[in-house]
């Protein structure tokens, strides 16, 4: 069977062009443009490339960064109180804390202290709960690039059968309560299983789509996917690979070789859901930004 290829990074360039532009207008018109607070603390390498990354997409398309730096050893008071200015700082439009936090900081407490109205991650309850109930808050990055990639390539979820694997706060639980609303690019049937779910083998094999979100190097399998199903994978992880030159490799929760010969359609790692994430990062920031504007558009 061909199996398309989901280039996220084709689809996050053409997001991403089209805010350039937005930007630009907006600038020109009303002599203002967006601000990123972008958070690390402590120096989790692979929490350092994803923050890279994000400022690079800033740079790229006219989103000012403003970089914060912690380290591991500072307290959660200090983090908080940078969260407090940030929150009253009218030039940040959106705050992006990266997750995981150090031992030790609470994480949920310190999302909950990001403002709703600058939360563009989308992981303040108050948003969560706005797109659960279907009016307008923002969405949480990766589920969004998961709907603009699959709407991208015209793969009408509605009526569908999606299963994801995987329930976390950040990917699966938000997922399916996109997936779940009535309207264009959703109205699917969604299953969610996770490690204590029985037969996920067989749930996988009766789906029309697949999620796989759980942080398993390869955790998907030929025999898991209906012949014909579309198939997105989020995972990212590094796994020892004495051949490559930092020592390590990524590879999705897909064992991208097997399933591809079986699936119609397919995200490779990199290079799927990962730019998306991003993009929608910035779309939300974007957003945030007109929000602030008021009615100086
Ligand atoms: N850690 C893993 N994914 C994300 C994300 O989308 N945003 C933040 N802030 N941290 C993450």
């Amino acid at each position: 069977m061909s199996c398309k290829i989901l280039d996220g990074k084709v689809v996050s360039e053409s997001v991403l062009s089209g805010l350039c532009s937005e930007i630009r207008a907006l600038l020109l018109s009303t002599g203002r443009d967006p601000g990123l607070a972008v958070v690390l603390v402590g120096d989790n390498p692979a929490s350092k490339f994803y923050v890279e990354s994000k400022k690079k997409a800033c740079q790229k398309i006219g989103i000012n960064s403003y970089d914060y730096r912690l380290p591991a050893t500072a307290s959660e008071g200090e983090l908080c109180e940078l969260i407090r200015h940030l929150n009253n700082d009218p030039e940040i439009h959106g705050i992006l804390v990266q997750l995981p936090l150090p031992n030790g900081f609470d994480e949920q407490k310190i999302v909950e202290l990001i403002s709703p109205e600058k939360d563009v991650d989308g992981f303040h309850p108050v948003n969560v709960g706005r797109v659960l109930q279907g009016i307008s808050g923002f969405k949480s990055c990766t589920p969004y690039g998961v709907l603009e990639l699959l709407r991208y390539y015209d793969i009408d979820v509605a009526g569908k059968h999606v299963v994801i694997v995987g329930r976390s706060n950040i990917v699966g639980k938000p997922l399916a309560s996109l997936l779940i609303q009535r309207g264009p690019g959703a109205d699917a049937t969604v299953t969610i299983c996770h490690s204590k779910s029985e037969n996920v083998r067989e749930l996988t094999a009766r789906a029309d789509v697949v999620v796989a979100a759980i942080g398993v190097p390869e955790f998907l399998t030929a025999e898991m996917v209906k012949p014909g199903a579309v198939v997105v994978d989020v995972g990212i992880n590094r796994v020892d690979d004495p051949n490559a030159k930092n020592g390590y490799r990524i590879v999705g929760d897909v064992n991208y070789a097997m399933v591809k010969k079986n699936a119609s359609a397919i995200t490779p790692v990199p290079g799927g859901v990962g730019p998306m994430t991003i993009a929608m990062l910035m779309k939300n920031t974007v957003e945030s930004f007109k929000k602030s504007l008021g009615g100086l558009q």
